[in-house]
């Protein structure tokens, strides 16, 4: 099932049965509804579920059809930010809070797991952050002082990592951190939401909001569900045009799976200190069929949108593999995906601003959207339950926080470089020299035009600009899709949305 790209679907897509689901076909109205069928919005559903609530959920496409099953499920609370840089932004006692939230939030997965008999590989295993250089051996330090202010004792400096050709400098050992096989849970997820009472539709694509005392959505096929309180769990809100966006950033990231002899890397998760850094894991054969073990190798991030040849990232975080893991056989599967980075680090899960009170986001995972999603369902079920939650203001979608301005300044001075694309020229002149199988942009007065050429030569055309804010697409080639390098939308050859902020397609080529 190889792409031309040489991209493949993620490892976790083999072998899952999904429960079964159907489009929405009539207007209904429930307590809840959630739009959005990936970790975020299952986990929220189920637990509304439990709670009595009825619940809808409404999905574009199909079950974790979105990032969730392009993840590499590591489950830790070891973040990406580092707390000495939490400590800087939320004090002592904000990175204290988060800390504990992933680590209940892995509890969390653990316990669901449990209760309704899923069974997904959950296994604890233990994570090591590890230096390649004296420059990095102080961070480690720093970040070793920032956790024993937070009070987690049990992280220990290691002179060695359990794999020594990864490095010859040390690494943070952190303890009860786990891995699963994220498409085995959110299918046993579905089915606990359905058992419990909820509804699941797919291929249901919401493309209108209405807030209000009942809130109430529309799919693209004309029918409506009405509720009380409504969860925008699609990654990135797709019913906030502006305030979010300027505060999280979009980034394309890459993932392979490369068979490794069966015990020759300790089963563990794995993170150097780079920028992009890399993240490693295993996942075992559980069959026990097989003579191998899966490494999974994800990195090489970049702004989404901003790489002009993207596959040179998998060559890259392949080169660097074999580099690391002399041990490394065939490459089973490469996938790419895209996280959304929050200026301050942190998810922004709750009221959405600006908006009704009932009305609820999730978004802003980094790369700990498996935690950050098992949050949102912990932390919007007590909203709506009306429960204290000690980590609501925590991740309040409004907070503003002065001391992330440098990163907000960056990351909107991006955006706004991205308008050059207005008055550059196109990456071809005519329509006859984009190549079968290709995209490229195509100047037509003073529009943009995005040309893609289909397999059997035929020429489809639409505009470029994207009708979020404006900003000019960009040929992805491993994904074969248009993508917004402003805040991520992403559309198809043709120009139909994949995923949001935009709810709409590219428009017609004028
Ligand atoms: C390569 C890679 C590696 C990663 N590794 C890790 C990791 O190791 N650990 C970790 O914790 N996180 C990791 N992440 C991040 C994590 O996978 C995501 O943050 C998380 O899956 C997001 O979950 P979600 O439910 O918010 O979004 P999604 O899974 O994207 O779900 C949102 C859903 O909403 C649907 N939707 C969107 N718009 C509409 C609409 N208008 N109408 C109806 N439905 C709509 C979409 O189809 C989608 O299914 C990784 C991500 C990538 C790409
Ligand atoms: S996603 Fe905002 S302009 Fe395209």
């Amino acid at each position: 099932m190889k792409k031309e790209s040489g991209a493949t679907l993620p490892v976790w897509m083999n072998h899952v049965q999904l429960p079964a689901t159907k489009m929405l076909g009539e207007n209904i109205t429930c307590d809840v509804c959630v739009v959005g069928a990936g970790i975020a919005g299952l986990t929220t559903a189920y637990l509304l579920a439990k709670e009595g609530k009825r619940v809808v959920v409404l999905e574009s496409k199909e079950i974790g059809g979105g990032e969730t099953s392009r993840t590499t499920a590591h489950l830790s609370n070891a973040l990406d930010e580092q707390y000495y840089n939490l400590i800087k932004l939320f004090g002592k006692d904000g990175a204290r809070l988060a800390c504990q939230s992933h680590g209940k939030a892995i509890d969390k997965i653990e316990e669901i797991a449990a209760e309704e008999s899923i069974d997904c590989d959950f296994t604890r295993v233990d994570g090591f952050l590890f230096a390649t250089s004296a420059e990095e051996q102080e961070k480690l330090m720093q970040e070793l002082e920032a956790l024993q202010q937070i009070g987690w004792q049990d992280v220990v400096m290691r002179k060695h990592c359990p794999v020594d050709t990864l490095t010859a400098f040390p690494c943070l050992h952190y303890p009860n951190q786990a891995r699963f096989h994220v498409m085995k849970y959110l299918s046993g997820l579905a089915k606990a939401v359905i058992d419990n009472g909820g509804s699941i539709y797919t291929g249901t694509h919401v493309k209108s909001f209405k807030s209000g005392a009942v809130a109430t959505v529309v799919s693209a096929n004309g029918h409506s569900v009405s509720s009380n309180h409504l969860v925008v769990a699609t990654n990135t809100p797709v019913n906030d045009m502006l305030t979010i966006h300027t505060k999280q950033a979009p980034y394309r990231t890459y993932a392979l799976a490369v068979q490794v002899p069966k015990d020759a890397v300790a089963d563990a998760l794995y993170w150097d200190m780079k920028d992009p850094y890399h993240y490693i894991r295993l996942q075992k054969d559980t069959a026990n069929e097989a003579q191998y073990d899966l490494l999974i190798v994800g990195g090489e991030d970049h702004k989404t949108g901003q790489h002009d040849h993207p596959i040179e990232c998998f060559q890259e975080l392949e080169r660097w593999t074999r580099l690391k893991f002399p041990m490394a056989e065939e490459v089973q599967y490469r996938w790419s995906g895209q996280v959304y980075e929050p200026v301050d680090g942190l998810a922004y899960i709750g009221r959405n601003p600006g908006d009704e009170e009932n009305v609820y986001i999730a978004t802003g995972d980094s790369g700990h959207g498996m935690t950050h999603g098992t949050i949102a369902g912990m932390l919007i079920t007590d909203l709506i339950i009306e429960r204290p939650n000690p980590w609501a203001k925590l991740y309040d979608p409004s907070r503003v926080s002065l001391k992330s301005a440098g990163e907000f300044l960056k990351e909107n001075l991006n955006v706004a470089a991205q308008m050059k694309d207005y008055v550059t020229p196109g990456d071809v002149e005519d329509p006859s020299q984009v190549l079968p199988g290709t995209g490229r942009i195509m100047r037509k007065g003073t529009s943009k035009i995005a040309v893609y050429c289909d397999q059997d030569g035929v020429r489809h055309q639409c505009s470029a600009v994207c009708p979020h804010m404006g900003c000019v697409v960009s040929w992805n080639s491993v994904e074969s899709s248009w993508d917004c390098p402003c805040h991520g939308s992403r559309f198809d050859p043709q120009g139909k949305v994949i995923s949001g902020p935009s709810t709409k397609n590219l428009g017609p080529a004028s």
